[in-house]
């Protein structure tokens, strides 16, 4: 048995609780060795990982001793990060796609992130929970909802934390609105706005060396994303990629936590971006091999979400046409509402009637604490430098053991998304009913994220 697994159980028999079943997970990462410093390990080191990596990095409260990859590219780009810190190399498991599995039985990790492609998520998380390790888990949607809840007793019964990593939840504005609503400048929630607006269609990117594009190729030509996530397109239709927009959501309406959401619909154009993208391309063409793939995923999907509290949530995911990013969130109350495409706020009583107001005077007036607390530490990082505020509270919380604002209910339910809207879209927008992954402690939970302002 392994020492963490020794500990753990340990721990649970003292304290005398039950892990089978519908308990909640109650511990993992006791963190004891290492000098008081964090043992973390990451599993995917691609252009996302090496931002986590990055991170870690910067930080000495913990170390990044073991990374797992089966690219030798990335791996040597993640040792280039390493070099740059002037920090010890970590352990590598370059083995194959189950070289996971070593590293999580040879390196007695406190934490791991998992930043790999979306199939490999669950079963890499999973083990790692198994192997008692406080896990950080990349987001995406799930492909079926048996495998949310996979995630869900797993986590239960071995009573290991997973934190789903949702950095648009610690963006500047969103958690200004965040202060908002919970001040309730807004009233009470009615309609809410978000997604996943993002054209995806090349993945470009410049590391110093070569800018590279993948143009009109996919899968094992491609680079970095293009490699896996285009295959989805052409397999699935449905919301690919809910939790950027569902994230931020879910803290503005409390879903899990006295809250949670009934049933969805959902609805999908036709699909022609990916193939029109291939078509006019210098590098693809009529005659290009990638020019007949016949693409399932509609260009725009909308799904629509009903909440138990009576809210009504749209979900926009529209990644292959020509357009600027944008998660398009709105956000509207009994009061007023908040609109990020147009820009404007709206109070009644405070806005003038009928008119909107720049955002910026409420944005600036509600800037959350944690924000003005770490800003500086934030240069830099990734996102605008809402990264930084993810890995500090993913490492805190690891340290401590502590549950996660975004814990394995709000994976499950949040990633359960894609699937449900799969099924409506293939029976005509017929609604959807999402399972209640927590079995019943919604009723009672508590929204505890960014109460404070540690972390
Ligand atoms: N939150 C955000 O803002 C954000 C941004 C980008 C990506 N992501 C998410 O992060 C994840 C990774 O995305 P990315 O852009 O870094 O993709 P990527 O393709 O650049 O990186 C994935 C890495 O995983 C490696 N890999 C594949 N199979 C593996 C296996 N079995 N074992 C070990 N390594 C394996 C690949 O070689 C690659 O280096 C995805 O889930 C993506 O959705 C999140």
């Amino acid at each position: 048995m392994k020492r963490r697994t020794f500990i753990q159980n340990s721990t649970i028999a003292g304290l005398g609780v039950t892990v089978l079943g519908k308990d909640e997970p109650k511990k993992s990462s006791p963190f004891k060795s290492n000098n008081g410093k964090l043992k973390v390990g990451v599993i995917g080191t691609g252009l996302r990982g090496q931002g986590h990596a990055d991170l870690i990095w910067r930080r000495d409260d913990c170390d990044l001793v073991a990374i797992c990859d089966i690219s030798q590219r990335m791996i040597d780009r993640t040792k280039a990060i390493c070099e740059k810190h002037g920090k010890k190399l970590p352990t590598i498991y370059q083995s194959g796609p189950h070289a996971y599995k070593e590293m999580l039985e040879q390196e007695d990790l406190d934490a791991v992130i998992i930043a790999t492609p979306w199939r490999w998520h669950v079963p890499m998380a999973i083990e790692a929970m198994e192997q008692g390790v406080y896990v950080g888990m990349e987001v995406s949607g799930a492909a079926s909802v048996d495998e949310c809840w996979q995630l869900v007793r797993t986590s239960e019964r071995t009573g290991s934390h997973l934190y789903f990593l949702e950095n648009v939840c610690f963006r500047r504005d969103v958690m200004a609105i965040l202060a908002m609503v919970r001040e309730g400048l807004f009233g009470e929630m009615m309609h809410l706005e978000c997604g996943y607006q993002h054209d995806l269609r090349g993945v470009k990117f410049n590391d110093g060396e070569t800018a590279y594009n993948s143009g009109a190729e996919f899968g094992e030509k491609g680079y970095s994303e293009a490699r896996w996530r285009t295959q989805h397109s052409v397999t699935r239709n449905g919301d690919l990629y809910p939790t950027h927009g569902i994230g931020p959501v879910a803290q503005y309406t409390d879903l899990n936590r006295g809250n949670r959401m009934l049933f969805l619909t959902s609805m999908a154009t036709k699909s022609r971006g990916l193939h029109e993208y291939i078509v006019n391309h210098p590098k693809g063409g009529p005659d290009h091999p990638n020019a007949t793939v016949d693409f399932k995923l509609g260009d725009k999907v909308t799904t629509m979400v009903k909440t138990v509290n009576g809210e009504t949530i749209v979900l926009h995911h529209d990644t292959n046409l020509p357009r600027p990013y944008s998660l398009g969130f709105r956000v509207q109350g009994t009061k007023g509402l908040w609109m990020k495409v147009r820009d404007g706020i709206h109070i009644e009583g405070l806005s003038k009637s009928h008119r909107w107001e720049d955002s910026k005077t409420y944005l600036d007036k509600y800037d959350h604490p944690l924000w003005k607390r770490y800003e500086q530490r934030a240069i830099g990082a990734g996102h605008g430098g809402m990264d930084f505020f993810l890995m500090h509270s993913f490492i805190e919380h690891a340290k401590r053991g502590e549950t996660p604002p975004f814990d394995v209910y709000d994976a499950a339910s949040w990633m359960a998304i894609t699937p449900l809207s799969e099924q409506s879209i293939a029976m005509g927008s017929a609604p959807v009913y999402f399972p209640d992954f927590t079995d019943g402690k919604w009723i009672d939970r508590k929204n505890t994220f960014a109460h404070g302002d540690e972390y």
